[in-house]
């Protein structure tokens, strides 16, 4: 088995709090954990291979045929390939996601798209949602408009093999559909076909990305002790935190452009699997350095209430360099010579040390590279802690009431409005 990509280290994260007594709690997690292979659809993707012909096929034809791809869902069903655009390498097709339902910037990229050379991959594992939806019902309409004669060539649809609206629209124009697992909910679905397609037409490298995350995943079913398991130790370390009521907040916080949107996957994940019963966390994403002029002066001084994680991508000696005699010049001799990667990892290691010193636990994860096979691993990772975290809180990680309920009161608004 290849080494993980990630080196976790809570060195500066255990100061007064004392995870281990949440040892057996964790124990019986990782127990659960294994006794669901073979149940929990999620832990066999990663070593899946029988759906990537399917995607790899259809995912040529599409670049073959357009020169845009627009994915079209929103929550789960976009934010996990949105996190792989960060890898993309293909130049064509340009992938684009769109998933907020804004009604002024979908007709701009509607009317800005060249729709003959535009291709829509719309996901949904429910196949009923509004927004989707109605981007879809557009989408169709403003393809007619420009001449489009067959829309089946203009389509691809991800949905779970069931009758839906989105199923239903897939099979009117003769459009492909893809299978969305029954059993793996949408912001748990990245490592799938929902994010296979996206990435395939990035040019990534998915075989490497479902490596990347199997490695964690084996790493932690292999695991009996907490300390054994970064996602375990994770998820431990945030419960012992909200047992004493210092986890209002976690945070997360790369210090690298490449994982800044993989901040709005995690967000999503964290607070739509854990916020329920009265329990949970705000997760807040934020990107260094950037994100110390505007957050950290709250987030040492303030109400301390937060656990910080703290990613950062190995980069010094790495950029373009400050020139010598310009910057002495300038008085700038701390900078004359670095590198910008010298400057940011300088400053990952202060912003780490500034909470810690001001006692706030600051777990820190460290990668050599952004890729997919590090991508991976650290997806998985995020999912584990976050599936243990639901065990040790006793909440359902996998379930969405929340979600569910809006959807329907906005169907209801809908109605009221009239036509
Ligand atoms: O993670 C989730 O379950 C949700 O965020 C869904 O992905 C989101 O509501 C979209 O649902 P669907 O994929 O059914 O369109």
């Amino acid at each position: 088995m290849p080494d993980s990509p990630l080196t976790v280290s809570l060195e500066l994260a255990r100061t007064g709090i004392t995870y281990t007594r949440l040892a057996s709690d964790v124990a019986k997690g990782l127990d659960w954990l294994r006794d669901q292979r073979g149940k929990l659809e999620l832990l066999s993707i990663p070593g899946r291979e029988d759906d990537l012909e399917a995607a790899g096929k259809r995912a040529a034809e599409i670049a073959k045929m357009a020169k845009t791809v627009a994915v079209l869902g929103i929550g789960g069903s976009s934010l996990g390939g949105q996190a792989l655009t960060a890898l993309a390498k293909a130049e064509k097709p340009q992938v684009e996601f769109h998933d907020n339902p804004d009604p002024f910037s979908w007709e701009q990229a509607l009317e800005g798209f060249d729709l003959k050379k535009t291709h829509f991959v719309a996901i949904s594992k429910s196949g009923g949602t509004a927004e989707t939806m109605m981007q879809v019902l557009t989408a169709a309409e403003a393809l007619e408009k420009a001449g489009v004669k067959s829309l089946a060539k203009h389509f691809t649809i991800i949905t779970e093999a069931h009758a839906s609206p989105l199923a239903d629209f897939a099979d009117s124009i003769g459009a492909p559909k893809l299978e969305h697992p029954a059993g793996v909910g949408g912001r748990y679905s990245v490592m799938t076909m929902v994010g296979l397609l996206p990435g395939l037409l990035m040019g990534l490298d998915m075989k490497k990305l479902r490596a990347g995350a199997k490695v964690v995943l084996d790493e932690t079913l292999g695991a009996h002790k907490v300390d054994y398991s970064p996602p375990a130790a994770g998820a431990a370390l945030h419960q012992a935190l909200a047992l004493d009521n210092k986890l209002a907040t976690t945070v997360l916080w790369p210090y690298a452009d490449q994982l800044n949107v993989f901040g709005g996957w995690w967000r999503q994940l964290w607070a739509e699997s854990l916020g329920k019963s009265g329990k949970g966390s705000t997760p807040v994403s934020v990107l260094g350095p950037v994100d110390q002029h505007s957050q950290l002066q709250l987030f040492r001084d303030g109400p301390g209430n937060a656990l910080f994680t703290i990613i950062t991508v190995d980069m010094q000696g790495k950029g373009l360099k400050a020139p010598v005699a310009r910057a002495k010049k300038l008085g700038l001799d701390y900078l004359a010579g670095k590198r910008m990667g010298d400057l940011v990892s300088a400053e990952a290691k202060a912003t780490a040390q500034t909470l810690f010193k001001n006692d706030r636990p600051v777990r820190q994860i460290r990668l050599a590279k952004v890729d997919e096979f590090s991508m991976g691993a650290l997806m998985m990772h995020f999912m584990l802690e976050t599936i243990l975290m639901g065990r040790l809180m006793g909440v359902d990680p996998f379930d969405q009431p929340g979600v569910e309920e809006g959807k329907i009161l906005a169907r209801q608004y809908l109605g009221e409005q009239g036509k």
